[in-house]
């Protein structure tokens, strides 16, 4: 039996302003115990078999269905639950953190910078779900999402907001300030939905995916200093998993809209079941939510449908990637909208240690360059902090150029010259923009 245990003396790291907020952790012991978890060396293996399939509410719409207060009384059970238990509150916690940034020898692997990001967090959900139908004896119950993808939905859903008596509610957050709403670019999902390749949209096996460093992460860095702006600690708050349901939801979406779901052939993940058995369950029988109980109430639709798409992909010549003459023809006649994929991003640790957003450019933006504003920005990534550290990995970027791109390959004779500058919070480049590392570059409209 693999025992883990690791302890937390850092306490949330604040930049900034925000300084002055100080948050004292609950104790060292009450925190270990959620990067602690028994992992058995065997598991038994989890085949999915649901006899209904039941829909997953948006938060906006369980604020007024019949079952919010049992939902919430299910929320209040786990979280009654002792911390030692396998199943409790703080083991749930414990799960993600030992997936988070794993310490040496304890044989599992960071989830966020590789295609296990949406099977694994999809695993997370799902058990959970099982575990609250079993505290709350309610087959019927299933978790709920939060569509910040909704203009209606750019704060926090009000269910998760209410201070007493609520276990929905979390006191560490910051849900105000420049952050909120949500800003519409931070979460904008029309890349994603079009984003041709499952390894550039949820991971491969040595990179993260578009989901990932998209409005995951900016949901995520909205709430800093809170425990959601960072990774390790993020489950603590109920939200956690509305804002993952979501993530779940887009998954779902991108194969409605007509993308295929790659073979994950034995890769497999382990959690507790409701009956504190410690389960096997293949990432391929997680790639069908119906096959685990459960449909969307609405899913996030396409402008375009997956087989409308046309890719183009572009060359690299003299550092400077280019499209074919014909390609910049057919980019500038089509009326839709376009993206730009960008796999493989290595070179994001050149970068300052501390930054959290970097911004893609076609050109070289100087130092105080307000990127908004720009006509060479193409949008932004994001990463997340995880105790405090920045959590940096080999990634991938979707992003909406349709009012862009065009212009920029005119101008430019087909070619664009790819660079990535770090972003603070008001979108200004805090140093100049660096050469993008990157694997593959094409256009998608
Ligand atoms: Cu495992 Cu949104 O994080």
């Amino acid at each position: 039996m693999k025992f883990t245990r690791r302890s937390f003396f850092r306490q949330t790291l604040v930049a900034g302003p925000a300084a002055m907020t100080f948050w004292t952790d609950m104790g060292n012991a009450w925190a270990q115990d959620q990067c602690t978890l028994a992992q058995p060396d065997a598991a038994e293996p989890f085949v999915p078999n649901e006899p209904k399939v039941q829909p997953r509410y948006s938060a906006l719409e369980m604020k007024t269905r019949p079952e919010l207060a049992k939902f919430r009384d299910a929320f209040c059970k786990i979280r009654a639950l002792p911390s030692t238990d396998v199943i409790g509150w703080d083991k749930q916690i414990a799960q993600h953190c030992l997936h988070c940034s794993p310490p040496p020898g304890v044989g599992t692997t960071n989830i966020h910078y590789t295609w296990a990001f949406l099977p694994w967090h999809r695993g997370l959900l799902y058990f959970l779900e099982r575990i609250l139908r079993n505290l709350s004896q309610n087959d019927d119950f299933r978790l709920a999402y939060w569509d910040w993808e909704n203009t209606h939905s750019r704060t926090l859903p009000a269910i998760y907001g209410v201070q007493s008596p609520n276990c929905l509610y979390w006191q560490k957050r910051q849900t105000t300030g420049s952050n909120w709403p949500l800003p519409s670019a931070k979460v904008d999902v029309s890349a994603l939905l079009a984003t041709p390749t499952f390894s550039a949209f949820g991971g491969s096996l040595n990179q993260g995916g578009a989901t990932y460093s998209g409005p995951h992460a900016n949901v995520h860095n909205a709430f800093a200093p809170g425990d959601m702006g960072n990774l390790m600690y993020s489950p603590r708050d109920p939200v956690f998993y509305a804002h993952h349901g979501n993530i779940d939801r887009l998954w779902s979406s991108w194969v409605k809209a007509g993308h295929s779901n790659v073979d994950f052939g034995d890769t497999k993940a382990y959690f507790y079941d409701e009956n504190r058995k410690w389960r096997s369950i293949l990432f391929n029988d997680l790639r069908d939510e119906t096959k685990l109980g459960y449909r969307y109430s609405s899913y996030m639709g396409t402008a375009v449908p997956a087989p409308k798409l046309h890719t183009f992909t572009t060359t690299m010549n003299e550092g400077v990637r280019h499209v074919e003459a014909a390609a910049v023809a057919e980019i500038a006649k089509a009326k839709g909208p376009r993206f730009l994929i960008v796999e493989g991003i290595s070179n994001l640790g050149d970068l300052p240690p501390d930054t959290l957003n970097f911004g893609i450019f076609a050109g070289h933006p100087a130092a105080g360059t307000q990127s908004g504003s720009d006509k060479r920005f193409l949008g932004q990534i994001a990463t997340v902090n995880s105790e405090g550290h920045n959590h940096l990995g080999v990634t991938a970027a979707a992003l909406n150029v349709t009012g862009k791109l065009p212009g920029l390959l005119k101008t430019n004779k087909g070619g664009l010259d790819l660079t990535i500058a770090p972003l603070d919070d008001s979108g200004k480049t805090t140093a100049a923009g660096i050469p993008i590392a990157a694997a593959n570059v094409s256009i998608v409209e």
